[in-house]
C-alpha cells in the first residue's frame, strides 16, 4: 500500500495574563477559540505571569491568580491531554530568547506600540523597562514554539505584527530560523467593548466593575450589568455606525447564540432595549454556568493544578529548548 505522507498539524500559540479574573472579552476574543482549535491544531497555551509584573502586582495575589487562571482555563475546556498548558515563568527559555530578540528589536519600533503608550499613560509612576520591552517577550513566547497561528483578540494585532518583523529580521541576519506566525482573529467579538463606555475595550483593569463581565460573575450580577449597559436613545436594535453600545451587545449575543446580526434584528423588531439587554444577559449567564461549575471543582484540587503546571512546563521546555539552542548557535554563543 502506498504510504500517505504525514501532514504536520499547524502549531498554535497563545497566552493570557493572570491579572484579575478573566473577562467576557478574554473569553470571546481568545479563550473560547483556543478550546475549539484543540480539535484541529497542535496547541500550546501559556499563563503569562512574566508579562503581568510589568504592572505592579501583589506577590501573594499573583500566585493565587496564576493557579486560579489555570483552574479557569481547564474549566473553559483547555485539555492538558491534548494541549500543552503551562505557566510562563516556569519555562526559562522565554526569558533567555527574549534577551537575544531584544538585540534584534529597535527602540523606535517599541516606541510605536499603542499598548505601551496607553499603559504608560495609565501608570505614569511606573514606566519600567519591562513595560517597554513587553512585546519582545511576547515575540519570544510565540517564536520559541515555531507557531504558525496566534489566536488573539484585536488589541494584540500590533504585537503579532511586530513578532513577524522581529522573526523576519532574525532570519535575514542569521538564516532561516523562525516560522513567521500569523494572527488569528475571531470574526465576531474580536473586540468586546466596555458596557459603560462602548468606545473603550472591555478590560479587567477598568475602575468601574460595571464596565466588564467577569467569567465568574454570578448570574444576577451578569444580568444587572447588562441591564445597566450604556446604549443610545434610538430604541432600534440594528448594527450600524454610531450605535456602539448596541453593536457591542449584538456582537456578544451573536457570538454566544450563533445567530447572525440580521436574525437578531428580526428577533427584536419592535421590542425595547430593556428586553434585548435582558436576553443578552440571560444568554451570557447561561453560557457561563457550566464553566463556573467546573471551575469550582478544579479550584478545590490544588494538587491536580500543580501537577498540570509541572507537566505543562516539562513539555514546553522540551519543545522550546530546540529553538533556543538553534538560536544560540546561530548568534555565536559557545555551547558547553
Ligand atoms: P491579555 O491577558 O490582555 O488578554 C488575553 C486575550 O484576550 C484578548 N482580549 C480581548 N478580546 C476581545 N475583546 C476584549 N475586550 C479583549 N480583551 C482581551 C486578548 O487579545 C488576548 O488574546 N499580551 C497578551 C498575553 C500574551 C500573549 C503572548 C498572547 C503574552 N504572550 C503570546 C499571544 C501570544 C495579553 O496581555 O493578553
Amino acid at each position: 500500500m502506498e504510504q500517505q505522507p504525514t501532514v504536520r498539524k499547524k502549531r498554535i500559540f497563545s497566552a493570557i495574563q493572570p491579572t484579575g479574573i478573566m473577562t467576557l472579552g478574554n473569553y470571546l476574543g481568545a479563550v473560547r477559540n483556543w478550546v475549539e482549535m484543540q480539535d484541529e491544531f497542535d496547541c500550546i497555551y501559556s499563563i503569562a505571569n512574566m508579562h503581568a509584573i510589568t504592572v505592579r502586582q501583589d506577590p501573594k495575589e499573583l500566585r493565587e491568580n496564576t493557579l486560579r487562571l489555570m483552574a479557569l482555563l481547564l474549566a473553559c475546556g483547555i485539555d492538558p491531554e491534548r494541549s500543552v498548558l503551562f505557566v510562563q515563568s516556569q519555562v526559562k527559555t522565554h526569558a533567555e530568547l527574549s534577551w537575544v530578540l531584544n538585540c534584534c528589536t529597535q527602540f523606535g519600533e517599541l516606541s510605536r506600540m499603542t499598548q505601551f503608550k496607553d499603559k504608560s499613560a495609565r501608570h505614569p509612576e511606573n514606566i519600567n523597562a519591562g513595560l517597554f520591552d513587553y512585546p519582545v517577550l511576547m515575540a519570544a513566547d510565540i517564536l520559541l514554539y515555531q507557531a504558525d497561528l496566534v489566536p488573539v483578540g484585536d488589541d494584540q494585532r500590533q504585537h503579532v505584527e511586530l513578532t513577524r518583523n522581529i522573526a523576519q529580521r532574525f532570519n535575514t541576519l542569521y538564516g532561516q530560523t523562525f516560522v513567521l506566525p500569523e494572527g488569528y482573529y475571531p470574526k465576531l467579538a474580536a473586540r468586546v467593548m466596555s458596557l459603560q463606555d462602548p468606545t473603550k475595550k472591555m478590560s479587567k483593569s477598568d475602575d468601574n466593575p460595571k464596565a466588564f463581565i467577569s467569567i465568574l460573575d454570578k448570574p444576577e450580577t451578569i444580568l444587572k450589568k447588562f441591564r445597566s449597559a450604556v446604549t443610545d436613545s434610538e430604541a432600534q436594535i440594528c448594527y450600524r455606525e454610531g450605535k456602539e453600545g448596541i453593536n457591542n451587545l449584538m456582537s456578544i449575543y451573536s457570538a454566544i447564540t450563533g445567530r447572525t446580526l440580521q436574525q437578531i434584528t428580526d428577533e427584536f423588531a419592535g421590542k425595547g432595549y430593556g428586553e434585548f439587554k435582558t436576553a443578552v444577559g440571560e444568554a451570557v449567564a447561561e453560557a457561563l454556568r457550566p464553566v463556573q461549575e467546573r471551575y469550582e471543582a478544579y479550584r478545590q484540587d490544588k494538587a491536580y493544578l500543580e501537577g498540570c503546571c509541572r507537566k505543562g512546563a516539562e513539555q514546553a521546555l522540551r519543545l522550546s529548548q530546540r529553538t533556543l539552542e538553534k538560536v544560540y548557535r546561530k548568534v555565536g554563543f559557545l555551547s558547553l
